[in-house]
């Protein structure tokens, strides 16, 4: 996927959820975050911000910027204008399919979306 007008959204902002947002960034995407948790969007520009000098030293992509995050404060949000959704939240069977279900409803009907599931075996959902 070229970065350039490509948008990236990043629901889940905790361990994997901040990797997940350095490497698009440094990848010259714009990013838009959503996580509930009080104070997730300081603690990710703290994880950026920490990492960006060794991103920096493996190579960014032009036009690659800390300043292309944007926290918002829904999942609608988030996905609604999104070509590649990547979803971390907790490994929760019923969290994972609620939260996939939602980005489903609101994102684009060609978006791609990845999950970082490391456990589950199946993950269903009901396509709305
Ligand atoms: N930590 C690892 O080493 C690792 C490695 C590979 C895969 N994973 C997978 O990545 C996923 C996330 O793991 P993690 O370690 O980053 O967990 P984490 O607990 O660090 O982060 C999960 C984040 O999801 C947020 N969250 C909770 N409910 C939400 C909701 N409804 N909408 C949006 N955000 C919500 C939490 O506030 C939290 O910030 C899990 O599926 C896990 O199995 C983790």
């Amino acid at each position: 996927m070229a970065s350039e007008s490509k948008k990236v959204a990043v629901i889940g902002t905790g361990v994997i959820g901040n990797g997940w947002i350095t490497r698009f960034l440094a990848n010259g995407f714009d990013v838009v975050a959503f996580d509930p948790a009080e104070g997730a969007a300081e603690r990710t520009r703290d994880t950026v911000e920490r990492a960006w000098e060794s991103v920096k030293a493996l190579g960014l992509k032009e036009g690659a910027s800390k300043d292309r995050l944007t926290f918002v404060s829904t999942l609608e949000e988030a996905v609604q204008d999104a070509d590649l959704i990547q979803e971390n939240v907790p490994e929760r069977v019923e969290l994972k399919q609620s939260v996939l279900r939602d980005i489903d409803i609101s994102s684009k009907s060609d978006a791609v979306i990845g999950s970082s599931t490391s456990g589950i075996k199946r993950l269903y959902f009901k396509k709305h």
